[in-house]
């Protein structure tokens, strides 16, 4: 196990009608002028923006609003949600919605403390100075973003999608009311369950050892969300399913799931270029990319001449995943045919939620993807990821294969 610092300040509260504690939680944390920010519709007609507005205006904050947040947010609301927090003085961004709503919020809080250019500090690597106070009510079990330290934002303008990763990031305080998911289509449900299980699996698949407890705790997550998600699917209106799917989502991706390890994000390297040029929904682009990525990774040991859990850490670890997480038999003579059922069984679980199983069928031009491999983000030298590090070239073929998956 690494040595490793966690912090994790956000205040979590679940419960129905969690969002009428908004006003309260805002004061608690000493907001006084209010910018609440939500998307394109499916929060107002749901009545949600009425009971906060109500709520707000029960306990005399002050507050202006700022609607329109599109999937996959992007700049421009940006850039004119920070003017507004300026004009008005605003010391406090509640935002009311998916993950999109949330990154938007997160991007205004903290690009209104900025002196610059909020773009600076996700294209260009500048560090946030400060931000204003952040409350969440989150409408989706998907991203993590109600606790995560991440926000990501699509730039039209430069044509790029691109994420900040900060501990300002992390809300002061978010409300979890899992029936506000009732409202949730399937393909939603499918998408969110695809993201909460990326955000698990790109730290399971992890070069770093003895780190059993988080092992086990990762795999438990995966899990719940393959034993809830058909649930929700049937019915989305069922209080604990829903609050199982939103709890995985908050452990997913508040960090405790990495302590300890290296983690991997090769695979959302991969996606962002998809959803940042194709505007197609992150959890699709996941499922169809996880397996691929598998494949490669663990076909390139086998061509390298490693064949048993024995002889690779990479054959050991995608076949454990296998054996705990998908219930497949461990072949103890073959751990390589026991590594290649879990990902075809990955695959078809995510094909039974109604996800697309390649990226042909996401309507990802063929010809484009050497421009994505080489857009897509990578350190200063050239690699992407911790457990089978990735260059180029390699995302090309990754690319290239989960255009042709049949699961
Ligand atoms: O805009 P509205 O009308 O609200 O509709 C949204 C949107 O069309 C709808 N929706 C949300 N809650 C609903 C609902 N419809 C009915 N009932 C509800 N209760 O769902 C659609 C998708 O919403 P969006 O917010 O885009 O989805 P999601 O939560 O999956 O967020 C995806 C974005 O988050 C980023 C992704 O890249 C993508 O841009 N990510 C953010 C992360 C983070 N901040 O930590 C980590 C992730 O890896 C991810 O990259
Ligand atoms: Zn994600």
């Amino acid at each position: 196990m690494l040595p490793f610092e966690s912090y994790t300040p956000t205040r979590l509260i679940m419960a129905p009608q969690a969002e009428l504690q908004a006003a309260d939680q805002i004061k608690k944390h000493g907001g006084s002028r209010v910018l609440l920010h939500y998307g394109s519709g499916s929060a107002v007609r749901s009545g949600l923006i009425d009971r906060i507005r109500q709520s707000l205006e029960n306990e005399n904050l002050f507050f202006i609003e700022l609607g329109g947040v599109v999937p996959n947010p992007r700049a421009e609301l940006v850039y004119r949600g920070i003017e507004l927090c300026r004009q008005e003085q605003i010391d406090f961004v509640l935002a009311a919605g998916g993950g999109s709503v949330l990154d938007s919020a997160k991007a205004i809080a903290i690009g209104s403390c900025y002196e610059g250019d909020f773009w600076d500090m996700y294209g260009r690597g500048a560090t946030p100075t400060g931000r204003l106070g952040l409350g969440t009510i989150i409408t989706l079990p998907a991203t993590g973003s109600e606790a995560s330290n991440s926000s990501v934002i699509k730039n039209d303008q430069l044509d790029i999608k691109r994420g900040l990763r900060s501990d300002l990031n992390r809300p002061d305080f978010s409300l979890i009311n899992p029936e506000l998911t009732y409202t949730l289509s399937p393909w939603q449900i499918a998408c969110g369950s695809s993201d909460i299980i990326s955000h698990i699996l790109e730290r399971y698949f992890s070069p770093t050892t003895g780190v059993g407890l988080t092992d086990r705790l990762c795999e438990a997550a995966v899990k719940t969300v393959i034993d809830e998600t058909p649930s929700a699917l049937n019915n989305p209106s069922q209080y604990d399913v829903q609050a199982n799917l939103f709890w995985s989502s908050t452990v997913a991706h508040i960090g405790w799931l990495g302590m300890g390890r290296q983690e991997d994000w090769s695979v959302h390297a991969l996606e962002h270029e998809l959803s940042g040029h194709y505007d197609t929904a992150h959890g699709a682009g996941l499922a169809a990319l996880y397996p691929a990525w598998l494949s490669f990774i663990l076909e390139r040991e086998v061509n390298g001449g490693k064949k048993s859990a024995k002889d690779s850490a990479i054959i050991a670890r995608i076949s454990q995943f296998a054996e705990r997480v998908l219930g497949i038999q461990l072949d103890f003579a073959d751990s390589l045919s026991t590594a290649r059922q879990g990902i075809r069984s990955l695959s078809a679980i995510y094909r039974s939620w109604g996800l697309p199983a390649n990226l042909s069928d996401m309507g990802i031009p063929y010809e484009e993807l050497p421009k994505l491999a080489k857009l897509a983000k990578k350190r200063p030298d050239g690699f992407a990821g911790a457990f089978s590090p990735l260059n180029e070239a390699d995302f090309l073929q990754i690319y290239q294969i989960a255009w042709n998956w049949q699961y």
